[in-house]
């Protein structure tokens, strides 16, 4: 890590798969007892941990992602027990807020709520909310529960880079910075939770959508009306929602809104970032690309495509290109999670 003045010399990678769980799992959490910060597997994507009521271990995740202070970060319960310790539920909301974590947890949806004393105000950015999750990956729930405590883990990436979908990846973000990486393969669903936030609205509970992901709107409609923000964080106008550039290559990705308003530059190496190979799409055809990666090659899926998506990224960011073009996904369901990631990593 080229001018990183990390004080850690190597990072190591431990597996977590079959007979190695355990031992894994332990040293995991032996390590966050300490106060140390671990790279872990989550259903979704690589989580950097830590201990989440150890404000001096919260800080190495930041110190260690290059993360503002501004960015809060999500809590992850090991148990419906310990939410209590993290949050507070509102009374007006409690009966739709507990019908969705029996419906979605273990699992991606996150609920922003308001935060206990107990949470230090670095993990929130000092907002009087904190989101909350309880991951359903085997791994990830043996270290939260081997810890006792709750986890504070951002996605496992340096600020405002593509997320790590598995440990090669979070190596590639991390190595040198942090001690361990708990290597349990690729991730399940490939993209960050969907974070909600719930009010009484007028007649029916409103469910605000802060950020897209595997738990679609649609799934979300039968608890209640559904919005779906443009900003994340209310009454915080520096916070991340409003950074026009996350989840990005170092490449620049740019999209259109149909395939003939693409113009190459002559000498140029372009490489296209295609839903499923598909000529009629228009984009296959278009230009003689350098290299083209499919999300959802030949059967062109939904959960597919988010699962491939922040791996087809690294890789055209690593092929050399000048730039890449992303084919746009139609913008129903699970598409709306992989657009919303797609604008976030175009320049424009
Ligand atoms: O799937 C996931 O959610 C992954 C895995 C590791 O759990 N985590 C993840 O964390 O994506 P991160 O830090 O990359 O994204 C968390 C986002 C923040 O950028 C912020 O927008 C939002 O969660 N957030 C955190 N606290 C919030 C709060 N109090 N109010 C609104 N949004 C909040
Ligand atoms: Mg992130």
């Amino acid at each position: 890590m080229d001018d990183y003045p990390g004080p850690v010399p190597g990072t190591r990678i431990i597996h977590a798969q079959d007979d190695d769980m355990k031992s894994a799992v332990r040293e995991a959490a032996a390590l966050l007892a300490s106060g140390e910060i671990v790279a872990v597997p989550t259903e979704t994507v690589y989580g950097l941990a830590a201990d989440a009521f150890n404000a001096e271990a919260v800080a190495k995740v930041y110190e260690a992602k290059e993360r503002p202070s501004f960015d809060p970060l999500i809590v992850h319960i090991a148990s419906a027990r310990q939410l209590e310790d993290v949050a507070t539920i509102p009374a007006e909301v409690e009966p739709t807020l507990r019908k969705l974590m029996a419906a979605f947890w273990p699992g991606p949806l996150t609920f922003v709520l308001p935060k206990t004393d107990r949470i230090p105000d670095l993990v929130t950015s000092g907002h009087p909310t904190v989101a909350v999750r309880q991951s359903a990956h085997k791994v990830f729930r043996g270290i939260g529960k081997e810890l006792g405590r709750p986890i504070a883990a951002p996605s496992a990436n340096r600020f405002g880079r593509i997320s790590p979908t598995s440990a090669s990846a979070v190596m590639k973000e991390l190595d040198g910075r942090i001690p361990l990486i708990v290597d349990a393969g690729a991730c399940r669903d490939g993209l960050e939770s969907t974070i909600i936030r719930v009010e009484p609205g007028e007649k029916r509970p409103e469910i605000h959508i802060l950020r897209p992901g595997p738990v679609t709107k649609k799934e979300l409609q039968n608890f209640g009306r559904v919005i779906v923000e443009k900003k994340r964080l209310i009454d915080a106008p520096e916070a991340p929602g409003q950074l026009a550039s996350h989840y990005a290559p170092r490449t620049p990705l740019l999209m259109f809104d149909k395939p003939e308003d693409f113009q190459p530059e002559p000498g140029k190496r372009y490489g296209l970032l295609s839903y499923k190979e598909d000529p009629k799409a228009g984009y296959l055809k278009l230009h003689d690309w350098a290299v083209v990666e499919a999300l959802s090659p030949g059967s062109g899926k939904l959960p597919e495509a988010a699962v491939r998506l922040f791996h087809v990224m690294r890789v055209l960011d690593e092929a050399g290109l000048d730039f890449i073009v992303a084919e746009p996904v139609s913008d129903t369901g699970l598409g709306q999670a992989i657009m919303d990631r797609l604008r976030r990593a175009s320049t424009d």
